[in-house]
């Protein structure tokens, strides 16, 4: 169900190759930071290729409800006139950030070194997700808050009337925490510094460099990331240029790989280092995947993916990597049931706390088409079945999970027998054209069983 809606059960079959281009949305990640940081600076941004998913549009509200103009100019095109680092006002009333782990995380740093008090809400999901994770570090700037057990939402506030500079090592791979923590640090005297053990996206870093803040990245001798942001920057406004959603261009490249005799062209998809994981998993297990025209858009590498159906195997997918591929895993672990041999993806407890437990999510609904699995805390292990051998039949529980939908309807493009979702509503909070777009691709998705 999506945050304000009934459940829309949903069913994906076999319907022939898949063909043509998928111009898919604007990065969900840089939606959101455009529009944090488009407020925070002194003046009018404009942003092209904005996600205008719910997710996104729910920061969008936030951002107003902190004394920023926020105004849709047309598809994707908005202007943001901000109010300068210092200038948030108080919410008038509950922040409510909808399904989107990374609006709440990230608009708590927003407001945590502000002298006044901001309350947050979110739905079934989100509510259930844990927050101490940036409620800790924002404490230490001075920020106090109270929330659920668990310091579940919905959670209060209050912001640091005389704020502190902070040095913080994050105790989970998570962009959401350092950047809730570098936010923070925007309206902190002095240098805020956050340490980070394995990299993760880094989108909060090259966007506060754009917009003007003095930040660095360098290495410790242990080889972690040190990122040194000084506080109280004047932010410029930016034209902000919003690349691809790589995690979104996942479905029609994996449908692509799985879907026999498929040939799919994916234009500008962000090639961020901190983000290409599963292609290069993808190129592991023998996908014919080609990047063309590699350049820079918005000041992320970008290229254009052309793909084609392909004979794929199992493979290991290294723990390392999974900052990298961390939203990927359950659309990964949908190809390859149709790999020969068995992929094992270890080190990626952190799937448990996304928008549903993604381990659990994938077991369940992947042993209902018929695919054994084998999981631990850390652990998700498919034994593939190759091409033609998922069975499918199944209505796989979503738990509000869009990346949960839209993985197990993209296993049932291929699979012998239909695949239903109980409810592809949450697809709307960063895909909202998916249906359209992979329809367009020769798809059969439909709403119902
Ligand atoms: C995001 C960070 C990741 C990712 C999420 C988006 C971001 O979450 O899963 O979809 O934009 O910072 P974590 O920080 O919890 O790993």
């Amino acid at each position: 169900m999506s945050s304000h809606g009934t459940p829309i059960p949903m069913t994906a079959r076999k319907n022939g190759p898949l063909k043509g281009t998928a111009a898919v949305p604007g990065d969900k990640s840089i939606s959101h930071r455009a529009l944090i940081f488009g407020a925070m600076a002194v003046g009018e941004t404009k942003i092209t290729g904005l996600l205008e998913g719910e997710d996104v549009l729910d920061t969008a509200k936030a951002m107003q409800a902190l004394g920023a103009e926020v105004v849709r100019e047309g598809a994707g095109e908005w202007t943001v006139h901000g109010v300068g680092v210092g200038g948030f006002t108080e919410p008038e009333d509950v922040i409510d950030c909808g399904n989107s782990g990374t609006g709440v995380r990230l608009i708590m740093g927003c407001v945590a070194t502000y002298d006044f008090c901001t309350t947050f809400t979110g739905d079934g999901s989100l509510r259930k997700r844990p927050m101490a994770r940036v409620t800790d570090p924002l404490a230490l700037f001075g920020a106090q808050s109270v929330g659920r057990s668990g310091g579940r939402l919905p959670l209060t506030l209050v912001g640091a009337a005389d704020p502190v500079p902070v040095e913080y090592q994050t105790p989970v791979p998570s962009a959401q925490v350092k950047s809730a923590v570098l936010l923070a640090g925007l309206n902190a005297p002095g240098k805020t510094v956050v340490i980070e053990k394995e990299a993760t996206r880094d989108h909060t870093e090259r966007m506060l460099v754009g917009f003007g803040a003095e930040l660095t990245t360098e290495k410790t001798p242990e080889g972690y990331n040190k990122i040194t942001l000084t506080g109280r920057p004047e932010l410029r406004p930016q034209v902000v240029a919003v690349p691809r959603d790589p995690s979104s261009a996942a479905f029609p490249v994996c449908a692509a790989l799985i879907v026999p005799g498929s040939e799919v062209f994916v234009p500008g998809v962000s090639q961020n280092p901190t983000r290409n994981g599963l292609f290069i998993t993808l190129k592991e297990m023998g996908a014919d995947i080609s990047f063309e025209n590699e350049r820079e858009e918005g000041g992320e590498p970008v290229a254009d993916l052309r793909v084609k159906y392909s004979a794929l195997k199992g493979i290991e997918v290294p723990a390392e990597r999974a900052a990298s591929m961390i939203d990927e895993y359950p659309i990964l672990s949908a190809v390859a049931a149709y790999a020969e041999g068995t992929t094992t993806m270890r080190g990626v407890k952190e799937l448990r706390v996304k928008e549903s437990d993604r381990i659990d999510a994938m077991a369940r609904g992947l042993e209902a088409c018929g695919v054994a699995i084998e999981e631990d805390q850390d652990t998700l292990i498919v034994q593939g079945l190759g091409p033609n051998g998922v069975k499918g039949g199944a209505t796989c529980a979503t738990h509000l999970d869009h990346r949960i939908a839209m993985s197990f309807l993209i296993l049932g493009m291929a699979s012998q027998e239909a695949v239903s979702v109980d409810d592809g509503g949450p697809i709307a909070t960063s895909f909202p054209v998916f249906e359209k777009l992979m329809t367009g691709l020769g798809a059969h998705v439909v709403r119902g069983n």
